[in-house]
């Protein structure tokens, strides 16, 4: 499929399935929702397929990506699975963990979602629409978040819409995501590491693991993700700002009011849900934005990283 114009809107039904399903297997590009963000999506098995795919962000390089299957037995095909990636994989999916594990010998992936390396990135995702267009296409998918690449992740149909429409197939519309940060992502090891912050805290992740992350180096970037410039709004971003200056305008979290807030009551799970949707509305109003402080605990770590990354994209 190389003509994209118009982008196809598809619902959440039986047509709309059978629809993504369809485009998946002609080497198309469908978004569609996880618990996390919306994800674009593209059989992992069709380098052309996976090309489109960052052809569509404009990325500037091969990441390796995401592969998204609907359960552990299917993930098995492309990664080995040690005993401390079974133990994550039982404790944590489906849901928002992505596990780095070696490829199989007969994985079948496209050379381009692991990037030529060695080992592969696999989640099954915690969302019933997500399930069912995993398992309507019969294909493991290769999904980063659908957004032009550098830009906030998209949480609603109307964000994928915005940043892509014209450039992708498809948007599976699912509503609004419930997580709206991306996927921890683990490397199980031994030894356990931690290659990005997400949406599963890190503490509840060793504390099933009963041992510590070995401390990652920030000078060996082993997860491109954890390149400092990206999730960028188009508008300069301050962190840590209680009284914002008047031209701002003020995200807030819990007593720390603001124009918008991420959490009046301060709760860390709303905060996460909230976010890049709260930065899109305040983004759209071409105003500098200041951030209230949030506290570095449980999914707070995840929530301040993706600020951090806001805030350097801009500083250059
Ligand atoms: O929640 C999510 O994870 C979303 C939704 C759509 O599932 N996806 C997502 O994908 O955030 P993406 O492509 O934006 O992030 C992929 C991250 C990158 O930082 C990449 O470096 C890392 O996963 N990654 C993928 N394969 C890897 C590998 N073999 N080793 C280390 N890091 C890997
Ligand atoms: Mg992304």
């Amino acid at each position: 499929m190389t003509k994209r114009n118009p982008t196809e809107h598809l619902a959440e039904d039986d047509a709309g399935l059978r629809r993504a399903a369809e485009i998946v297997a002609a080497g198309g590009l469908v978004a569609f929702p996880t618990e996390t963000v919306y994800g674009l999506g593209a059989d992992a098995r069709n380098g052309e397929a996976v090309a489109a795919i960052y052809a569509a962000k404009g990325r500037p390089r091969f990441n390796p990506l995401i592969v998204h299957v609907p359960d552990l037995a299917t993930a098995r095909r492309y990664g080995q699975f040690g005993p401390a990636a079974l133990q994550l994989a039982a404790a944590f999916w489906p849901g928002p963990l992505s596990l780095v594990v070696p490829l199989t010998p007969d994985h079948g992936l496209s050379e381009l979602v692991t990037a030529g390396l060695a080992t592969v990135a696999l989640r099954v995702p915690a969302h019933p629409l997500a399930e069912a267009h995993l398992r309507q296409s019969a294909a493991p998918l290769a999904a980063p978040s659908a957004n032009p690449s550098g830009r906030l992740s998209p949480t609603t149909a109307q964000h994928v819409l915005h940043g892509l429409d014209g450039q992708i197939d498809a948007v599976l519309d699912g509503g609004p995501c419930a997580v709206g940060l991306e996927s921890t992502i683990v490397a199980p090891g031994p030894p356990l590491q931690l290659l990005r912050a997400g949406g599963v805290a890190a503490d509840q992740i060793a504390a099933e693991m009963g041992a510590p992350f070995v401390p990652h180096d920030p000078g060996k970037i082993t997860s491109p993700g954890q390149l400092a410039a990206h999730y960028a709004p188009d508008s300069p971003i301050r962190l840590e700002v209680v009284r914002p200056a008047a031209n701002e305008v003020h995200l807030g979290f819990g007593p720390v009011g603001g124009d918008l807030n991420l959490s009046e009551a301060g709760d860390l799970t709303e905060a996460a849900a909230n976010l890049f949707g709260h930065l899109h509305k305040l983004d759209r109003l071409a105003r500098p934005i200041a951030v209230a402080p949030v506290p570095l605990v449980g999914l707070g770590v995840a929530i301040n990283d993706r600020l951090a990354r806001a805030a350097a994209a801009k500083a250059g």
